[in-house]
């Protein structure tokens, strides 16, 4: 038995945590062997792989990245290439596929099943968007980068009673945003599920310094929407109008629009910190390591009883196989109940 393994879509840490597992086990327990397809779906169709063994994935459970990199290739793009993938993984001389990524790779995945390609999936993305997981890997990570720079930027908010916009990641989802604000103590917090009104976000802010807190903390997901005229949804604020292979367009900025209507609107001094791909790289934190390692084994595990077109996910303290149909039917949007809880501490 061959098993190709490759990691697709935005990076995340525990991307070589899952690599590592499927290795190890594959070799050591199964007898397999393992391919690593190199730069996501693009290497299945440039044929670029690299045989994995023991020595490769060792050290690697703590590193960030992949060491198989990722790329944004869409093969459905095109039919040639959606033929260029069957006739390479035939070629390569792969049985099983396990497939690292979020709703975009796994998309890919779940089509090459549907066409007789036996798959497994593997979620990932720090945005924890994914449906039929509680938890993506990498999104732990994620949270605790953005949960430490908002402890950072709360002592020099205080020491000049200034409102301090943090934009986090998060495009479709304001999952980030939301866990972080809260572990962080965010005095408003701002998701793509819920376009705010500029006017409420300012009076917030507001009512707070009214009652002798001199300085606020906004959290604000790249993806959350600035409504242009009342009673609208209100448009996401882009660094590029250029669409990746999946139909995206690049997001950030919000936070300095967001910063820059408040001081308009309050008057107070207003700083603006944009975190990025800081929230992406770096080491997992043990939560993401142990959690990564679980996919990783249950997808090995899922290849060696012969059950394909599935996702390893997580449910309560279990590992479970979901579909991947059902998997990437739509994005898993921020609990209602979470940010009610967030809200009892704004303003
Ligand atoms: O999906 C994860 C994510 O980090 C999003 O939060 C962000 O919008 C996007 O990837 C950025 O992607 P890229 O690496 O293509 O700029």
């Amino acid at each position: 038995m061959k098993v190709g393994i490759l990691t697709g879509g935005g990076d995340c840490p525990g991307l070589n945590a899952v690599i590592r597992a499927v290795t190890k086990k594959a070799l050591d327990v199964y007898g397999y062997e393992v391919v690593g397809i190199l730069e996501g779906w693009r290497g299945l169709l440039e044929k670029r792989t690299k045989k994995l063994t023991l020595k490769d994935v060792s050290g690697i459970l703590h590193r960030g990245g992949t060491i198989l990199k990722s790329s944004r290739t869409n093969p459905l793009q095109s039919p040639q290439h959606v033929r260029d993938c069957f006739q390479n993984l035939k070629e390569i001389g792969i049985d099983a596929l396990v497939v690292i990524g979020g709703e975009d790779t796994l998309g890919v995945a779940r089509e090459l099943y549907g066409r007789g390609v036996k798959v497994v999936g593997v979620p990932k993305t720090i945005d924890n968007d994914l449906n039929g997981t509680d938890f993506t890997f990498g999104f732990d990570t994620a949270v605790n980068i953005a949960t430490e720079a908002i402890d950072r930027l709360h002592t020099t908010a205080e020491s000049h009673n200034r409102v301090m916009i943090v934009e986090v990641m998060g495009r479709h989802a304001g999952w980030i945003a939301v866990q972080a604000g809260l572990a962080g103590g965010a005095d408003v917090i701002l998701i793509p599920e819920k376009p705010f009104d500029i006017d409420k976000v300012c009076n917030l802010i507001k009512k707070r310094h009214k009652r002798g807190k001199d300085f606020s903390i906004v959290v604000v997901a790249e993806g959350a929407k600035f409504p242009t005229s009342e009673g609208q949804d209100g448009t996401v604020v882009v660094q590029d109008v250029e669409k990746d292979a999946f139909g995206h367009v690049r997001l950030g900025g919000i936070g300095n629009v967001l910063g820059r209507e408040i001081h308009r609107k309050t008057g107070f001094d207003t700083r603006v910190t944009i975190l990025g791909y800081l929230q992406r790289g770096g080491s997992p934190t043990a939560f993401d390591r142990v959690l990564a390692t679980r996919f990783g084994i249950a997808a090995i595990d899922l290849v060696k009883e012969g059950t394909f077109g599935k996702m390893v996910a997580l449910r309560g303290n279990q590992i479970v196989a979901v579909d991947l149909s059902e998997a990437t039917k739509g994005i898993k949007e921020v609990d209602e109940k979470l940010y009610e809880i967030a809200e009892v501490f704004f303003g």
